[in-house]
């Protein structure tokens, strides 16, 4: 593998079985991606975006290949194994902001720090420290409901971060926002790609969200990778905003 590939899958495959009938979503894909990259995945509806992004996570497993991120594979790795990466290595951003409603922003935000053997002291910084980079440091005592859903979006990315990880995963993050908060989560991916050097790959419908990305990746429906549109060079930062 080359030495910045993050991700670098090779022929996997994943179907699901139901009424007896097996539906192939990902059929022997291979896909490479660098590194630091911001990369838009969009495709129709169904075409196994999610599958895709849940595998990629270790949320999902394969029926086969292999699943290579930061050159571990993690298609081999066993159930505890598999969680323990997923802990230290990956932050998950979902449609629906996924936060729990009676906890505060900032209990929110510490909740995958308890699977860490951080102290609570520590879980207290380091959660402090996500919502300062959202943004919400003022917000951090706020339950879900007393927030806007930009606000709260920016909430679940402050705890895909706190754990530091190098890779971002966001299934349709501004599918339920307004165009305004959208895009001021989409700014926050962008800074935190340029500045922070995550790997981000963001799930979207949105031609102009997949704007904020620097590639975007096109799934065709029946489990194939169409083309891969580069917007800007990985070293190019800055220069995949969208005009405005
Ligand atoms: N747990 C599951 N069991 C059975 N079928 C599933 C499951 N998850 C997804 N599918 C099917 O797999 C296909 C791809 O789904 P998905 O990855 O969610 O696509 P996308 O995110 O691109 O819309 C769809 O036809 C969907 O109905
Ligand atoms: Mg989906």
């Amino acid at each position: 593998m080359t030495a910045n590939s993050m991700i670098r899958l090779r022929g996997v495959t994943k179907s699901y079985s139901r009424g007896g009938e097996t539906l192939t979503v990902l059929d022997r894909l291979d896909l490479d991606m660098d590194e630091g990259g911001f990369y838009a995945l969009m495709g129709p509806s169904g075409s196994g975006k999610t599958t895709l992004l849940n595998l990629i996570g270790g949320l999902d497993r394969c029926d086969e290949g292999e699943i290579g991120i930061e050159g571990e594979d993690i298609a081999r790795m066993d159930g505890p194994e598999l969680a323990a990466w997923r802990a230290e290595k990956v932050g998950f951003v979902f449609q629906g902001f996924n936060l729990i409603p009676v906890l505060t922003a900032q209990e929110n935000v510490e909740l995958p720090l308890l699977l860490t053997n951080l102290s609570r002291r520590e879980r207290r910084e380091h959660a402090t420290l996500a919502l300062e980079m959202v943004g919400l440091a003022d917000r951090r005592g706020h339950r879900p409901s007393q927030l806007s859903g930009g606000q709260e979006q920016r909430v679940a990315i402050a705890r895909a971060l706190v754990s530091d990880p190098h890779l971002i995963l966001a299934d349709e993050p501004t599918g339920d926002l307004d165009r305004k908060s959208a895009d001021d989560v989409l700014g926050l991916l962008q800074r935190l790609n340029r500045e922070f050097k995550k790997t981000i790959l963001m799930v979207t419908h949105d031609h102009e969200a997949a704007q904020s990305a620097r590639a975007i990746v096109h799934m065709e429906k029946g489990g194939t990778l169409g083309r891969i549109e580069v917007l800007a060079a990985p070293t190019d930062r800055g220069s995949a905003r969208s005009p405005t």
